[in-house]
């Protein structure tokens, strides 16, 4: 049978998968599904990011926003590249967040207005520290996402994503960064980290954010 030319955007297809991951995010933070973008969509994606590492074009992530941006070794090592819609592969991927972006807002009421998202690689070492993507009240991002690139990762192979509960030391789940996966969560509510990975890790981080401008400019840039 011919496939549809848009397999592209499993997801957005599937109403009870989306009920799922809206119940979830509401009942507990997050969530976690597999098979969400596609092998081919997966594939070029990760194509496109070793030809960024092979470019030279990533740059060293850092914490915090304009004037408080710093880069700190000692809390996270990966190198990202933001995402672009003028370039092809980038724009299929975004255009995967943007139905996701309407089905959420459909059930949750949140508002979602914008989604920003970059590449991330982990060469074998980079960890990311425990940390927040949004303080309370502070900042407009709301929900935060990771579709992970990656083949054949190894139980061995580290790099996992540990997401915490509301308590300090309450480990929720560890999640690893397996091609097609994505997880969503709360950006105030989850501390997480990424553990040390063992080799080349690649993913794609993203947020979805409230409308924050201020008379009609949109929100200021990153
Ligand atoms: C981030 C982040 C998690 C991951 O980029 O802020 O927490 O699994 N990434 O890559
Ligand atoms: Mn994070």
């Amino acid at each position: 049978m011919a496939q549809p030319p848009d397999l592209d955007l499993l997801i957005t297809q599937d109403e009870c998968l989306l009920d799922r991951a809206a119940d979830a995010l509401a009942d507990v933070g997050w969530w976690c599904g597999d098979d969400i973008v596609a092998p081919a969509l997966v594939r070029d994606l990760r194509l496109e990011l070793r030809a960024l590492i092979a470019a030279d074009a990533l740059a060293r992530a850092g914490v915090g926003r304009e004037a408080d941006f710093q880069i700190d070794h000692s809390v996270r090592r990966d190198r990202i590249r933001w995402l672009t819609r003028q370039q092809p592969v980038h724009a299929r991927f975004l255009g995967l967040a943007e139905d996701l972006r309407h089905a959420l807002n459909r059930r949750l009421f949140l508002g979602l207005f914008e989604f920003e998202a970059h590449f991330a690689h982990y060469p074998p070492g980079a960890f990311y520290r425990r940390h927040l993507d949004s303080f309370r009240g502070a900042a407009n991002r709301v929900l935060s996402t990771v579709a992970y690139l990656n083949d054949h990762w190894q139980p061995g192979d580290g790099g996992e994503l540990v997401l915490y509960g509301a308590n300090e030391e309450d480990e929720a789940v560890r999640i690893a960064p397996r091609g097609g996966r994505l997880v969503i969560f709360l950006s105030e509510e989850v501390p997480h980290e990424v553990l040390p990975a063992r080799r080349d890790r690649y993913s794609i981080a993203g947020w979805y954010r409230l409308n924050s401008s201020i008379q009609g400019q949109i929100d200021p840039p990153r």
